[in-house]
């Protein structure tokens, strides 16, 4: 399973998702794709670990943290069950769990339970995650989401997928389309959420302390600074928050519309 998994796992996602696309896409023509329920018959083991890899970049928004930067432990290239392993054994561990998969969904829906040392939120002495419970707003990931997430990553590893799978199929809104570049975003807060802006400000009614509150940026700022933060964010750090963490892509990423919605959006918030 080992080499198995590690050779395979990354190229073979691509492939994988396509099929877990072509599987879930409504058989009936003129139907409304969204709410389309599938055929479980045609979710494999590995169609559900496509999801998974497919949710932690895209709607998880787990990349946007869990990278190269140094921000968050960088899940893709640790052996995560592994970590999870030594957490548990932790004389810091507080939380419930009893094993590795127990203890990546705790993680995800109760990131407190356990802090991994020098990440925690700042000045909180490793108490506090920064990390937002991803079952709730604005991630709002669903249990089978979830589990995907897990799936993937004891998969990619080449760890024992003990993750079981769902008896009631996921919508076809969580996998992306393959091969295609996601749709721009039609109004604002689609751009927002599009974007995973909510996984680091607080907003919009959600709360985040990885980057400042963009709850009064209206009355701070003017409509260039606001641009300029969200297409060059090392142009300036705001006082007291850390360079290097605001995703540095977004001006490649969005359409000149998106920008737009939300610089306006923004310039709202007072
Ligand atoms: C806003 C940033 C952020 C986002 C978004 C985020 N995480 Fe995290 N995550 C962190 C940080 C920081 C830590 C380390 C502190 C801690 O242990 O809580 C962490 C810890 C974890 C751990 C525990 C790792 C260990 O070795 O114990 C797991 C598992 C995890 N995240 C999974 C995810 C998944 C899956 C997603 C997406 C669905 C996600 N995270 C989204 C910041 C984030
Ligand atoms: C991974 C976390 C992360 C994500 C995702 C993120 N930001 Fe940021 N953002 C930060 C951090 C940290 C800062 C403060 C450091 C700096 O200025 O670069 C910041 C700074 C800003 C500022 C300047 C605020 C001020 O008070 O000067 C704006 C505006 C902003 N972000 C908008 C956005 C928008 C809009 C999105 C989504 C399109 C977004 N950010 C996504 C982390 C993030």
């Amino acid at each position: 399973m080992n080499v198995l998994g590690k050779t395979l796992g990354f190229s073979l996602g691509m492939i994988l998702i396509f099929t877990l696309v072509a599987n879930l896409l409504p058989q009936v023509e003129g139907e409304a794709p969204v709410e389309q329920k599938v055929d479980l018959g045609a979710l494999t083991m590995e169609s559900y670990i496509a999801l998974g890899e497919a949710l932690f970049s895209g709607k998880g928004t787990c990349t946007l943290c869990h990278n190269a930067m140094g921000r968050a432990p960088d899940l893709l290239v640790m052996n995560v069950g592994g970590a999870a392993e030594k957490h548990l054994e932790d004389e810091r561990y507080k939380g419930k769990a009893t094993n590795i998969e127990e203890y990546l969904h705790e993680s995800m829906v109760d990131p407190g339970a356990f802090v991994v040392a020098s990440f925690g939120k700042k000045g909180s002495n490793d108490t506090e995650s920064p990390m937002p419970a991803v079952n709730k707003a604005p991630i709002e990931l669903s249990e089978i989401e979830i589990n995907a997430i897990i799936a993937f990553l004891q998969f990619k590893d080449g760890n024992d997928v003990t993750v079981e799978l769902p008896t009631e199929a996921p919508p076809v809104e969580a996998a992306p389309a393959a091969g295609s570049a996601p749709a721009p975003a039609a109004t604002a807060e689609d751009a927002i959420k599009k974007y995973g802006c909510q996984a680091c400000h607080s907003m919009l009614g959600t709360e985040s302390s990885v980057g400042p509150a963009l709850d009064g940026i209206g009355s701070r700022q003017s409509a260039e600074q606001i641009s300029l933060s969200i297409t060059d964010p090392a142009a300036a750090i705001a006082e007291g928050f850390t360079p290097g963490v605001m995703p540095a892509d977004f001006a490649e990423k969005m359409t000149v519309k998106e920008l737009k919605m939300i610089i306006d959006l923004l310039l709202e918030q007072r």
